[in-house]
């Protein structure tokens, strides 16, 4: 009983309201409504050459209405309606400038200004580039974490990109708000791992999917196998110049020397006395050289020329 008489109070007051709406309306043409603008046929992203069909309607409204289309708080287009009809403008997408934000306004008979409708925005959609795959390292080893960028240069965002190894995709989309590079990680740990790799992208462009270029990893393994062969050769061959330079004023020269002074010696010999002074300072530098060695023959050269002095000194005196 008392949910009924809610139910009438609600009813009653209901219609008291729509009946002074209906009033209003009748009576003042200053009760003007702002209309309505609303895409009837096409879609708010557009691509060149597209049709998009838009309807503009002031409700209630009281005919005549003068509707007019702006882009850009510029009339592009105006028509007349003397029903309730709504005005419908039809666009074709031709350039760059014909996306942007448009509005319609709706002018009574004798009203002053008019009122405008919301605005709507188109904006241009573009086909996106060929991807282009690719990634920091393309020498890898088994074990090894390398990552792939896919990356379409041009094309209206969100970009959707999608890796594949051979034929089959290795990841979830990846859809780019941003125009950057989706990034996968990849751990190579078999031989399959170092096949063909692809990505594709898409956009909202219809019918808008392209492929990238094809990439590959190089086995780095055996590099990795012979950089420790050629360092330890390159080593082993520098140990060699170093030990060959030590040689020479330790082992080479007095060598030399000492066959020199022996081929002197037997050549010069014993006719002059000046020579064996001469052959006994450069004698005693020879020893103290050639000492810690002692080979032999040297030392044997040697004890005969200690004699040779001797004699030489006697010589002398
Ligand atoms: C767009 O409209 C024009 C006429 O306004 C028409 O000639 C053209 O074929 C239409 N294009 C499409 C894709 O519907
Ligand atoms: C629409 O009506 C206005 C007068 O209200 C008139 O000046 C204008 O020329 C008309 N426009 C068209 C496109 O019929
Ligand atoms: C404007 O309204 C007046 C009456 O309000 C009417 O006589 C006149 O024909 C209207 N003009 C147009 C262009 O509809
Ligand atoms: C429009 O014109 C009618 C009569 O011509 C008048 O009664 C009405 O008040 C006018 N409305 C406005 C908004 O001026
Ligand atoms: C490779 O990355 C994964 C996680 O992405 C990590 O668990 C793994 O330890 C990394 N391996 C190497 C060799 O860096
Ligand atoms: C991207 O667009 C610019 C400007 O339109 C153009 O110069 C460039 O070549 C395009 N890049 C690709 C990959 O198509
Ligand atoms: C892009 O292609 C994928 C399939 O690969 C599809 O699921 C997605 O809807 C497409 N995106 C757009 C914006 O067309
Ligand atoms: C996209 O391709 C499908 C089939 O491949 C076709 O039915 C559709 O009409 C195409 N859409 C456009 C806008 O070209
Ligand atoms: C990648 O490797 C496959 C064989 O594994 C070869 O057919 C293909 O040509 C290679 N692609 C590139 C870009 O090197």
């Amino acid at each position: 009983m008392q949910k009924m008489l809610f139910l009438g109070i609600l009813l009653f007051s209901y219609s008291q309201m729509s009946q002074q709406i209906q009033k209003t309306t009748a009576n003042g043409k200053e009760m003007v409504s702002n209309p309505k603008l609303v895409l009837v046929e096409g879609t708010l992203n557009v691509v060149m050459k597209q049709n998009v069909t838009l309807s503009c309607l002031s409700e209630p409204g009281s005919p005549p209405v003068r509707y007019a289309l702006f882009k850009h708080n510029q009339q592009v287009s105006a028509l007349n309606r003397s029903d309730l009809s709504p005005a419908l403008f039809t666009l074709t997408i031709s350039s760059a400038s014909d996306v942007g934000e448009y509005k319609c306004k709706a002018e009574y008979n004798n009203s002053s200004g008019g009122k405008y409708s919301n605005s709507l925005s188109f904006t241009l959609l573009e086909p996106i580039s060929k991807p282009v795959l690719s990634s920091p390292t393309s020498r890898a080893k088994k074990g090894q974490n390398v990552t792939l960028s896919c990356f379409s240069e041009n094309g209206s965002l969100p970009i959707t990109y999608l890796f594949f190894k051979g034929t089959q995709n290795i990841s979830p989309q990846k859809t780019m708000q941003k125009r950057k590079a989706a990034v996968i990680f990849l751990f190579i740990n078999s031989l399959s791992d170092f096949g063909t790799y692809k990505c594709k992208a898409n956009n909202s462009f219809p019918n808008n999917t392209k492929y990238s270029n094809s990439f590959n990893f190089t086995v780095a393994e055996e590099r990795s196998h012979s950089q420790p062969l050629i360092i330890s050769l390159g080593l082993i061959l520098l140990l060699l110049i170093i030990g060959l330079a030590l040689a020479i004023p330790f082992f080479i020269i007095p060598l030399y020397k000492a066959k020199k002074f022996k081929s002197t010696r037997s050549s010069i010999g014993l006719t002059s006395t000046v020579n064996a002074e001469e052959s006994y300072t450069e004698n005693e530098v020879i020893y103290s050289e050639i000492e810690p060695l002692r080979p032999e023959e040297e030392y044997m050269n040697f004890s005969i020329i200690r004699r040779e002095e001797e004699t030489g000194e006697n010589l002398n005196l």
